[in-house]
């Protein structure tokens, strides 16, 4: 049965994203987190991040693309990857179409990289949306072909941002641990508890991921560097909306369906 979802519309999600109007304690925040960033990352060959959490819904994509829209502002040529390939916002966040993307790319039906990423959808920043939700994300993510396409791109930008699922849920953001500097892991106020925060940097030492810094987000509006506060229920689950499901769009189905494992790991058709 269809269980409600504790997201807002995509709509009012947009009201997160920074542009020129946003208030300065945020934009100066995510300048904060920048320069932190950049201090991290200067020992690091790869310039490529993987934004995280624990749990879903708390923050991920929104603060993966504010810092690459932050990073972009500098000058510097930013790349961001979706790589939530089971519950991809990015495209509906930026408003652009998800035809193609990562998983065609990965799945072999997009030959050319180039080709399916949207060029400047903010000066200096561009993005590689999610493409239609495959049938094997996790096998996608850890292929070949996916350590090929992060060497080209790390290559070619300045900085690379990967949204990626959280990690006490499914293993797609450690997987990508070899290929990349390491972690950014969003930490929702009054929400993730300290328990959660230990299991996930257990399973990131476990994968020899390294933890770049931490982003604080959801912050009650009397705090220094924060939003105004927007309550909603946490749900240790993740859950794939209805709308995700462009069966008539997606080449990864055939007809068939999908099998994405739950929160507990069972499997569950879409
Ligand atoms: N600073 C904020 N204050 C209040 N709500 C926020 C804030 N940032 C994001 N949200 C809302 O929280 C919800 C989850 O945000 P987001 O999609 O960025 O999280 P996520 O961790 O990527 O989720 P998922 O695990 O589903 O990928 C969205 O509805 C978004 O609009
Ligand atoms: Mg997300």
């Amino acid at each position: 049965m269809a269980q409600k979802s504790d997201r807002l519309p995509i709509a009012r999600s947009r009201q997160f994203i920074i542009n020129k109007d946003s208030p300065f304690v945020i934009t100066e925040a995510y300048k904060t987190a920048r320069t932190n960033l950049i201090f991290s990352l200067a020992p690091c060959k790869s310039k490529i991040s993987v934004v995280t959490s624990c749990s879903p819904t708390e923050g991920k994509s929104t603060n993966c693309l504010n810092l690459a829209i932050t990073m972009a502002q500098m000058g510097a040529s930013v790349l961001i990857i979706d790589a939530d390939m089971r519950k991809p916002v990015l495209h509906s966040l930026i408003e652009v179409d998800n035809k193609a993307g990562l998983s065609t790319v990965l799945g072999g039906i997009t030959d050319d990289i180039a080709q399916v990423i949207h060029q400047q959808v903010r000066p200096s920043l561009d993005v590689l949306t999610s493409g239609p939700i495959p049938p094997n994300p996790a096998e996608l993510l850890s292929s070949k072909k996916m350590e090929q396409l992060l060497e080209i791109v790390g290559e070619h930008y300045d900085y690379v941002f990967i949204d990626a699922p959280p990690v006490l849920v499914v293993s797609d953001a450690l997987l990508m641990n070899e290929y990349t500097a390491g972690m950014i892991f969003v930490i929702k106020e009054n929400s993730t508890g300290h328990p959660a925060i230990n299991e996930a940097l257990e399973r990131v030492k476990m994968t020899n991921g390294k933890i770049l810094g931490f982003i604080r987000a959801n912050c009650n509006s009397k705090g220094k560097h924060s939003y105004k506060t927007y309550k909603y229920k946490y749900q240790y689950q993740y859950k794939y909306e209805d709308k995700n499901k462009d069966t008539e769009n997606n080449p990864f189905l055939n007809g068939e369906n999908t099998q994405y494992p739950d929160a507990q790991g069972n499997d569950t058709t879409l």
